[in-house]
Formats: structure tokens, sequence, C-alpha cells
């Protein structure tokens, strides 16, 4: 039920600490040690290569979890749109590894490439929302997300939920393999499921934001480089999935090499500007767009920001920033579709789970 709520959305939106904690709290054992099943360890160790297998918002769950992944644990991964597989399945490792990602459990286009990998004499892992789901039921081994049912059609706190599991099982293969890592995966989310307290209490700020940058625009542009690039495509997204309005998530550095044709006085291009290493770089991309025109909107993170920055995301480790600077893009998603009039929780021609190839 959505009790005081005007949409699904905002309450699944407000759940996201609530989520972290649940996954702290059902990936751990008694010691606070992780607590992944002996099959899953065997897997992902046995594995020379990850394909991730997904669609959507998912999808760039995948993207995130490969830098987990192959950062942590030091794997190989490739992440793949379910749809395109079949046709431009890659050639393939000699021990490889399927992760499918999928809240519902039932789309069909990750279905269709569960059957063929099967087929093939492939392991696959699912990691869902639904146990008993299709993907679950089919796959060799399941990860939950304990995230609770999600009702909106935008997908919110699955995103999340999907990234620390994938957190989870980076640094548990790591510890398998041996591998000594800083990084202790229970105590940096349980900093993360604070920092999205704050968030999700800064509703007021962000809703101002959405109607000074998309009260009646057109389009719209997210920036982004490195980890912030993987949020700018869910940022993207989200808003043209619920709001209509045309939307693109773009890496800072590729807009040069075209894109920037687009940017006409007052188009919005928000950047996120959450990492050390490219905060320079995607702050002199604002500079070209701003030099053109465009209405720009910095969202940078506790420590690297500058006095004129729209919107400043609490510090987290530089590894898990998508779970905090994905909130601000779907509450300005959710206000823009608000202030627009749409029906936020059942936009046009979509449906919860697509079980249609
Ligand atoms: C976007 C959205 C979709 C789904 C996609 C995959 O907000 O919800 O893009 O992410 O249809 O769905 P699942 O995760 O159920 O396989």
């Amino acid at each position: 039920e959505k009790g005081t709520y005007a949409h699904y959305m905002l309450k699944e939106i407000d759940e996201q600490p609530i989520v972290m904690r649940n996954i702290i709290k059902n990936y751990q054992n008694e010691n606070n040690e992780l607590k992944l099943d002996a099959d899953i360890r065997s897997a992902m160790k046995a594995a020379d290569r990850i394909y991730i297998i997904a669609a959507g918002t998912s999808y760039h769950a995948g993207l995130v979890g490969k830098e987990l992944i192959e950062k942590l644990a030091n794997i190989p991964v490739e992440v793949h749109v379910a749809s395109e597989f079949s046709y431009n399945t890659p050639l393939l490792s000699e021990k490889p590894l399927f992760v499918f990602i999928s809240q519902s459990g039932e789309t069909a286009d990750s279905r269709a490439v569960l059957v063929k990998i099967k087929e093939m004499g492939h392991p696959a892992l699912t990691i869902t929302n639904v146990p008993g789901s299709t993907l679950s039921r089919e796959a060799d081994h399941t990860l939950h997300l304990y995230a609770g049912p999600e009702i909106a059609v935008a997908s919110t706190k699955a995103y999340t939920a999907q990234i620390a599991v994938l957190a989870i099982l980076a640094v548990d293969t790591a510890n398998v393999k041996g591998i000594q890592l800083d990084f202790d995966p229970l105590q940096e989310l349980a900093i993360v499921a604070t920092a999205m307290e704050t968030l999700t209490g800064q509703k007021e700020e962000i809703e101002q934001l959405a109607r000074d940058y998309f009260e009646t625009t057109r389009n719209a542009f997210f920036i982004g480089r490195s980890g912030d690039y993987n949020v700018s495509l869910e940022a993207a997204l989200k808003l043209k999935e619920i709001s209509y309005i045309q939307a693109e998530g773009f890496a800072g550095g590729e807009l040069k090499h075209g894109t920037i044709a687009l940017i006409e006085e007052g188009t919005p291009v928000i950047a996120l500007a959450t990492q050390e290493n490219v905060n320079y770089s995607i702050r002199s991309n604002v500079q070209e767009v701003v030099a053109r025109g465009a209405n720009a909107m910095i969202i940078s993170m506790k420590g690297l920001e500058e006095d004129d920055d729209s919107f400043v995301v609490p510090h987290v480790n530089e590894l898990l920033t998508p779970l905090v600077s994905v909130i601000p893009m779907q509450l300005l998603a959710y206000y823009a579709a608000l202030h627009r009039g749409c029906d936020v929780d059942k936009p046009r021609n979509l449906a919860k789970s697509v079980t249609v190839e």
C-alpha cells in the first residue's frame, strides 16, 4: 500500500535506506562476515569471465557491477543488453559465468538468453527481487535483492539494491580468491544508507531544481565521466520514461564529437561530478556547454564541491557513489513528471514487466 504517499514511486525512493539495511542484514552472519552460498562462491571463483545480461535500468546497474567486479575481484566482465545478445553473441571465454540482473525475474529478453546459454551448458546466476520468478527458477543460483515489492513502473529501489548486492558479490569473490581489500562493503553500505536518508530529506530543494530546469523544456542532457557516466544513463532513462522529456546520458568527453551541436540557449545539461580523478575535466565540459547557452546544473559530492554547484550529495566511498548520486536524479524525474501532469506510476506505453521479446 502506498499509505500517505501520492505515488508508489516516491514511496519506493524513500525506502532505499531501509533496503540497504535489509541487504546488510541478510548478507551477513553473526560475526559480521559476508554470508553467500558455497556454490555461488565456487561458481564465481571458477569463472574466467563474467557476462552480465539485463535490460533497461537493470542493464544500467550491470554497468556499475562491471566496475565493482573488475576492480574488487579482478575478473573481466562484459555487460550485454539482453535483446541484442542472441544476434550479437560475443565470442565466449573458456569458463564463462552468466549473471542475469532482473528486478521482476520475468523479462522475456533475458529469459531467451538464459535458455540459449543453458543449452550451451554454461552456468547462470540470477540477481532478482522475486526469488520464485522464472529467471530465478531456471538459473543455477539466485541472489535476492530484499527490496520489497516494486510497484511503480519506473524502477528506483531495485537499481540501488542491485548495485549493493553486486558490491557484496564482488567483495565476497575477492575474499574467496584471497585478494586483500581495503573495503568493507557492509560498513560502506551502512554509510550509504545514512547518506540516502539525508538525500530523501532534501526533496524541497530538488523539487525546486526540477521547476527551474524541466518545467517547459523539450530535451535535456545528463553528462558524467567514469562512474558518473553510468549514472547519467540511468538519470536520462528515468526522466524520459516518466516525464516524456527527450533525454540523453552522455560521456562528458564525447559531447564535442557531435552531440554538443544540440546545445541551444536554455538547454538543460545536468552534470554529475562525484569522481575525484575526473572532477576537473567534467567541470571543463560544463564550461563548454555553458558557453553555448546551456542551463547547467552541477551535482557534486561533499569534498569535491565548488561554490556554484546546484546540489551536493554526502560523501561515500568512490566505488559506491552511484547509490547516492542516483537519488537526486530519481527525484528530479519524479518532480518533473509531477509538474508536467504526467501519470508518474503508470507512464504511457509501458508495463512493469516486459514478458514479450
Ligand atoms: C525502467 C525500468 C525498465 C526495467 C527493464 C528490466 O525504469 O523499470 O527499464 O529495468 O524492463 O526489467 P527487469 O529488471 O524486471 O528485468
